[in-house]
């Protein structure tokens, strides 16, 4: 089966800070890569990759609010601890049960689905204060 993920990327999801669409643009990849991964093994092995990804990728925005002072750094950081709490509870689930239809609906709608909302709503914000300084 084909991953769906990444040609749903758009221009909206756009931040305009390269560093970062570059770091959102590889989390949707792998996130496809995941839906297409035919076995167990490939599964956990991508699920592993997306764990340690996801949290570089959370503490480079991290460390760009605090040196650009952003006044909504804390509230933004609550938001990507609170995913990695809800990903790591899917991906204990996702390894014991393995690939299946089922899982790569719940993939899209709460893996993909929460980023593509964070992204929409609060890298923008961020993005937005950001050149605006
Ligand atoms: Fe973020």
């Amino acid at each position: 089966m084909m991953g769906v993920v990444f040609l749903l990327w758009s221009a909206a999801l756009e931040t305009g800070m390269k560093e970062v669409d570059d770091q959102h643009k590889e989390l949707f990849r792998q996130i496809d890569t995941l839906l297409d991964a035919g076995n167990a093994n490939r599964f956990r092995e991508v699920l592993d990759f997306l764990d340690g990804y996801i949290v570089k990728h959370f503490t480079d925005e991290q460390k760009l609010h605090a040196r650009s002072k952003y006044p909504k750094a804390s509230e933004h950081k609550a938001y990507h601890d609170n995913y990695v709490v809800i990903f790591r509870k899917l991906k204990a689930k996702y390894i014991a049960e393995g690939p299946s239809a089922v899982n790569n609906m719940e993939i899209n709608k709460s893996v993909a689905g929460w980023l593509k909302e964070h992204i929409l709503v609060h890298d923008r914000e961020f993005a937005a204060y950001y050149k605006s300084l």
